[in-house]
């Protein structure tokens, strides 16, 4: 293992309560020097998460914002800092999946889509660059957008998320280029891991054949590759499809 292996780092996670931003905090957590679990309404259960985490001797804090506000997402890293102090990982995982097509989404459903799933990202990396700027650091800062596999396809049925992960791809990649050489830029873009709110396992057993490799995901496999993109500090613009394959078909889904 190398050193950088071995570095403890300070995360930001977004949306880190429930489900796969969960998953990343407490696999995270064991080579943490501080874990910040960000939440919106999730408060009960982004507590008892750090009580999980500091119990494990690991210093946790919780912080509240609502990502689809500017003003919010504009001062949250400021807050962080304050209570955390510096941070080494920026995950930006805070995400909204809505249905609604081409044909039927308003305005609101697009701004409201863009701004949770682009530009409160955009906003949070674009503190999270200046602060880490002048900042002598060991490693080297690091942010981590979540897309969807989906993106290299057209998904139908939530254009709206599909519209706003395409503007975080495309940003992940401009935001590679102009944060460095003091911030990487990468992102991770699930396939299908969990089901979406409202359905079951069985949604996604019927899905999987479209996978190349016929299977489903899991949120540990998303902590793996998101783990590489923090440990190798010689990739920068990239994209891990974890996905069984399924980015390689493109596909007009739904
Ligand atoms: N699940 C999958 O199979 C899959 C597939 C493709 C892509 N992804 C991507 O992977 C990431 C994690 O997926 P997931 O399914 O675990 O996510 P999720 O459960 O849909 O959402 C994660 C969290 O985002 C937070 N959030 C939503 N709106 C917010 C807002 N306005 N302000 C602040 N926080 C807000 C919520 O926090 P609160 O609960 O505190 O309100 C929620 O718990 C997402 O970016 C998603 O798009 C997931």
């Amino acid at each position: 293992m190398s050193t950088l292996q071995n570095t403890k780092r300070a995360y930001l996670i977004t949306g880190a309560a429930n489900r796969i931003g969960r998953t990343l905090a407490l696999n995270l957590a064991h080579q943490a020097s501080v874990v910040v679990i960000h939440y919106r309404s999730s408060q009960s259960a982004a507590e008892e998460l750090a009580k999980e985490i500091r119990d494990n001797g690991t210093t946790t804090f919780t912080i509240a914002a609502n990502l689809e506000s500017p003003a919010e997402a504009q001062n949250l890293l400021k807050r962080v800092w304050d209570i955390a102090g510096p941070i080494d990982v920026l995950i930006n995982n805070a995400s909204i999946f809505e249905t609604g097509r081409l044909t039927e989404i308003s305005m609101d459903d697009i701004q409201r889509n863009m701004m949770t799933n682009a530009f409160a990202p955009f906003l949070l990396s674009r503190s999270f660059a200046r602060l880490n700027k002048d900042r002598a650091s060991a490693v080297l800062p690091v942010i981590i957008n979540f897309l969807d596999s989906r993106i290299t396809g057209y998904d139908r049925q939530h254009v709206a998320y599909h519209l706003a992960k395409r503007a975080l791809f495309a940003l992940t990649k401009m935001m590679a280029l102009e944060f460095a050489p003091n911030v990487r830029a990468n992102a991770i873009a699930p396939g299908l891991i969990l089901p979406p709110a409202g359905k079951d396992r069985a949604y996604l057993e019927q899905l999987k054949s479209a996978n190349p490799l016929n299977s489903i995901g899991s949120a540990d496999q998303i902590t793996t590759a998101v783990r590489f993109l923090i440990d190798n500090e010689f990739v920068t613009g990239q994209v891990i499809y974890v996905d069984g394959g399924r980015h390689l078909i493109g596909n007009t889904y739904g």
